[in-house]
């Protein structure tokens, strides 16, 4: 067993990750600054591990706070960061304090806490709309946003960081789409699943870009915390510091609204009868986007596998009490 520092612990993401480690017997330190993170996310955590899980509040910019909360760590996993796309580009430099600044403070402090392990969130983000599908983690990186610039930068300070302390293995994941249970519904910049399932139980129309042939890689967020807890406790095989981690499988987003649909109708729900609303393309968002796990599987011998029906499944039963 060991004791995990999750940061962005509040979030979807960090929750979701820190519930799985909780329920396998490991010991979690949450620390998050709630700028999109919930109470509710960190108090179901609390109810659910008395004191194998502790909190702190603040920001990661915080370098007192950071120290405080590595004390007895093991192995980070660094997911606090300035999420939204849109956002970035409206407020580069606040992007930039939070996912590059944050990533080093958190990075450095770690190496110095002798940390073992530190794995931190980087995004599908990186290859842009590269057509050369499924992305390779050899595909160049083509970032088009000051956020995807952001992950990129973290994965080149991590490798080029290992030049001045190769005690701590430092890993990066390019994370797919992940979805899940309690994932943010609300504002403008929220994922397109909880989104539709929220739309869909209000009985309001969900909206479809595009013609819904636009497909993405939609990974279930417990899956990518198997895969955390093995990279964790095993390591990356140190043949490669960068992962994808996605299913491989391209879901357009007509299929996804029919497996919402689906999930919903099992439950007794129904949708609102004249289907989903379609609204032009935008301009500049990603068409096509589906991750290899080639490397994913040899090193780690973990992939992603949870089919959407049940994934879906499972944020109906878990957040909104929905069984068949
Ligand atoms: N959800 C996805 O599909 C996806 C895809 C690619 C990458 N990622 C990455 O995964 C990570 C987690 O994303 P998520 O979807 O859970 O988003 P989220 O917004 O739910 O979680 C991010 C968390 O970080 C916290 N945070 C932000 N700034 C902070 C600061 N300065 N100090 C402390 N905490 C701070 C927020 O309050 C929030 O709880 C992020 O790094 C994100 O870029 C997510």
């Amino acid at each position: 067993m060991a004791t995990w520092l999750i940061t962005g612990a509040a979030g979807f993401i960090g929750s979701n990750l820190g519930a799985h480690l909780l329920e396998r017997g490991e010991t979690v330190i949450g620390l998050d600054d709630f700028s999109t993170g919930t109470r509710d996310n960190v108090d179901r955590l609390a109810a659910s591990a008395g004191a194998r899980f502790r909190f702190h509040e603040g920001s990661i910019l915080d370098p007192a706070l950071v120290a405080r909360s590595l004390l007895g760590v093991d192995v980070v996993v660094h997911l606090a960061a300035q999420v939204s796309v849109q956002r970035s580009f409206e407020d580069v430099a606040y992007t930039n304090a939070v996912n590059v600044a944050g990533f080093l403070e958190v990075h450095g402090a770690a190496e110095k806490a002798g940390v073992q392990r530190f794995i931190y969130a980087s995004s599908c983000a990186v290859y842009g709309d590269n057509p050369a599908l499924p992305l390779r983690e050899e595909t160049p990186p083509q970032p088009l946003s000051p956020y995807a610039v952001s992950k990129l930068v973290n994965e080149q300070y991590a490798e080029v960081l290992r030049l001045r302390c190769d005690k701590m293995d430092a890993i990066g994941l390019r994370f797919f789409n992940i979805y899940g249970p309690w994932q943010d519904h609300r504002g403008g910049y929220a994922a397109v699943i909880p989104r539709w399932i929220d739309a869909c139980l209000r009985g309001e129309r969900p909206i479809v870009f595009g013609d819904g042939g636009a497909t993405r890689d939609f990974c279930f967020v417990g899956d990518l915390a198997r895969v955390i807890e093995t990279i964790g406790h095993n390591g990356a095989g140190g043949n490669f510091r960068v992962f994808n981690v996605g299913t491989g499988v391209a879901t357009s987003l007509a299929e996804l609204y029919a497996a919402i649909v689906g999930a919903l109708g099992a439950r007794g729900v129904k949708p609102p009868p004249e289907g989903p609303l379609h609204q032009p393309w935008r301009a500049g968002d990603i068409v096509h986007s589906r991750g290899s796990v080639e490397r994913l599987r040899r090193e780690i011998g973990i992939v992603p596998s949870t089919d959407l029906a049940t994934g879906i499944g499972r944020i109906l039963e878990e957040q909104y009490g929905l069984r068949p």
